[in-house]
């Protein structure tokens, strides 16, 4: 099976995390001294953790600072607080933003307790202010076993937008455990859409575990199909994927 798209397969979670962690780092400092913000976009869930991890030890050392870093994260459970535990601003805030210098101002992430008559009205907003910051520059990704990027889940169109949209049983079945039930998770979110991700000037997914490497083949190795949003990623011009050795395994 040849792949179309740049795979990187390291050792294990963290070697691949310290790399990219470096060169972000780096984009985020050329950007600067270029005068401008630096603009990423930012993923949940178990995968990126040992990525931030990193990103705060840089930040430590004096070689990252997100003082001029502005931040779009992919998605937002419906109906949860900032404050809930398992909502993504809890999470952010958690395993990441608490602990470095970005400005409280920079920080973007959907609204989970927005009404529904104002709903269209925020997801237009946040793609508004995505276009104001002069558009995506680095947005992360994981992938969900429906090979959903954001929670772009199977059917949700190449050029869909950040929309209301519907969690998988799969997706949901996964995040029962940090609920502590299947009952306690949400049935639907606030994502960016596929179009919205694609149009990020460079993306990287992370995949760990050998859980995602059929999945990560699919996308990889399968056809462009909207059945798995993250095989659009192939048509990117500037999309790697960071894998470990076990999600690597079925390429
Ligand atoms: C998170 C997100 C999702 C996750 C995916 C993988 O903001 O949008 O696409 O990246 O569900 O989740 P983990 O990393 O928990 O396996």
């Amino acid at each position: 099976m040849t792949e179309s798209l740049p795979v990187r397969v390291f050792a294990d979670r963290n070697d691949a995390c310290r790399t990219l962690a470096a060169e972000v780092a780096a984009l985020i400092g050329a950007i600067n001294d270029s005068g401008r913000t630096a603009v990423l976009g930012l993923a949940t869930g178990r995968t990126p953790l040992p990525f931030y991890a990193e990103l705060i030890r840089l930040h430590r050392e004096g070689a990252l600072s997100f003082s001029r870093v502005v931040t779009f994260n992919l998605d937002e459970y419906l109906g949860l607080p900032g404050e809930h535990p398992e909502s993504y601003r809890a999470f952010m805030q958690r395993e990441l933003f608490g602990h470095v210098d970005i400005p409280a101002e920079n920080v973007h992430i959907p609204d989970g307790t927005v009404g529904e008559a104002e709903l269209e009205a925020h997801c237009q907003a946040y793609e508004d202010a995505i276009r104001a910051a002069g558009g995506i520059d680095f947005q992360l990704l994981g992938i969900g076993r429906t090979g959903h990027i954001g929670f772009n889940e199977p059917g949700s169109p190449k050029n869909s937008r950040t929309r209301l949209v519907g969690l998988d049983p799969v997706t949901r079945q996964d995040a029962a455990p940090s609920f502590g039930g299947l009952e306690q998770v949400p049935e639907h979110a606030i994502s960016m859409g596929c179009g919205t991700i694609l149009e990020a000037r460079k993306i990287a997914l992370l995949a760990w575990g050998s859980a995602k490497a059929g999945i990560v083949r699919e996308a990889l190795t399968g056809p462009i199909t909207d059945q798995v949003s993250a095989s659009f990623l192939q048509e990117h011009p500037d999309a790697t994927f960071y894998l470990d050795a076990e999600a690597g395994a079925g390429l």
